[in-house]
């Protein structure tokens, strides 16, 4: 009686909740700010996000995933904790069924502690399925099929590459080379440039509005702030959209390289159906401008962006929770040995 079927798609950047019948209910920054000096959770998501760099000594802010897997349990767990009673506050259930994705890279440990967080939120039954599979499902792409597709998922901690065919992934890489990354790049060059330091959300508003894997037309410039790393005081400058390109230009050939190599390790026929049906990109990472064809250029196969990317993986977990969706059979072989 009174079970809630919930997905989870528990990323490093941002976790999205979805109830079963219901679509989407909840989409947040995976941000905790807590009181270090009794451990109290003083906010979460939005909230607890826009607190980042801007704390007093008692309190801290802090993304408890990193590099797509949990960096700090107890944080991630309470956190899961805040969001699954938020998404679900005003209904009456006594169960909660949890579908919740994981990097298809991680070790047993990792998807462990993921298994045990859906734990303390409060889940009775935990469904733990790789984040590509998930990604591509939740795209429409058609994985029962027996011809391979290939779904690239650009997150915030990690980039995944698989090739599925007949329901299952038939190649998969996943690095740790994905948002977080190129917000970093940003950082380590406007320091090393103009001696500017910049916290971590100045680095992502610069790569949202500026950024770009590709030069564009009407390339532009934007003024930052910061503080001058000589003198310690506030400063300015002017930052121009190649200059981001260039300092981005590491981490995003790493994450070409992992799909070329994906693509090398792909059995032939399979290979000639990914050139027929082209690579499909999820993730908040695919918003990146030019990404997309940049990565048609380099490997030779067209690549689209699935309609709303930040929302593939959570909504892939929701197919899961419906009944002759196909993907309600499918079997994770690490997730089976927590049951
Ligand atoms: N318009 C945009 N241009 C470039 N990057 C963007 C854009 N919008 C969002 N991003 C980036 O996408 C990333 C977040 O994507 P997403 O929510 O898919 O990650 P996640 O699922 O939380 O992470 P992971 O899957 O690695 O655990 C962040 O690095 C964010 O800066
Ligand atoms: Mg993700």
């Amino acid at each position: 009686m009174f079970t809630r079927d919930i997905g989870v798609d528990l990323g490093t950047a941002n976790t999205l909740v979805c109830l079963k019948g219901k679509g989407i209910i909840m989409r947040e920054p995976s941000v905790v700010a807590y009181d270090i000096r009794n451990d109290a959770v003083r906010a979460v998501g939005t909230e607890a996000k826009d607190m980042i760099g801007r704390t007093p000594g008692s309190i801290v802010a802090v993304r408890p995933l990193k590099d797509g897997v949990i960096a700090d349990f107890d944080v991630t767990a309470a956190m899961l904790k805040r969001f699954v009673r938020q998404a679900l506050k005003g209904s009456f259930f006594s169960r909660v069924r949890m579908v919740v994705c994981i990097p298809a890279g991680v070790t047993e440990v990792e998807s462990r502690a993921v298994y045990d967080a859906a734990k303390v939120a409060g889940a009775s039954d935990i469904d733990l399925v790789e984040e590509p599979m998930a990604a591509a499902v939740g795209a429409g792409l058609p994985v029962w099929d027996a011809a391979g597709c290939m779904v690239v998922d650009v997150g915030g901690g990690t980039s995944e590459v698989a090739v599925i065919s007949l329901g299952d992934i038939v190649t998969a890489q996943s690095i740790r080379i994905a948002g977080d990354d190129l917000d970093e790049a940003i950082i380590n060059y406007v320091k090393r440039k103009h001696n500017l330091l910049i916290g971590e959300r100045t680095a992502e508003q610069i790569k949202i509005e500026i950024g770009s894997a590709k030069p564009f037309e009407n390339e532009t410039s934007i003024e930052i702030k910061g503080r001058n790393q000589v003198d310690g005081l506030p400063k300015t400058v002017t930052i121009s959209s190649q200059e981001v390109r260039s300092a981005m230009s590491d981490p995003i050939s790493q994450i070409i390289d992992t799909i070329r190599l994906t693509l090398e390790k792909t059995p032939p026929e399979l290979a000639a159906d990914i050139m027929d049906r082209g690579i499909t990109m999820t993730g908040g990472g695919a918003l990146l401008r030019g990404f997309a064809e940049l990565i048609a250029e380099e490997t030779g196969i067209p690549v689209t962006v699935a309609a709303n990317p930040l929302d593939c993986v959570v909504l892939g977990t929701a197919k899961r929770l419906e009944p002759d969706s196909g993907f309600e059979n499918y079997v994770f072989r690490r997730g089976k040995r927590f049951r």
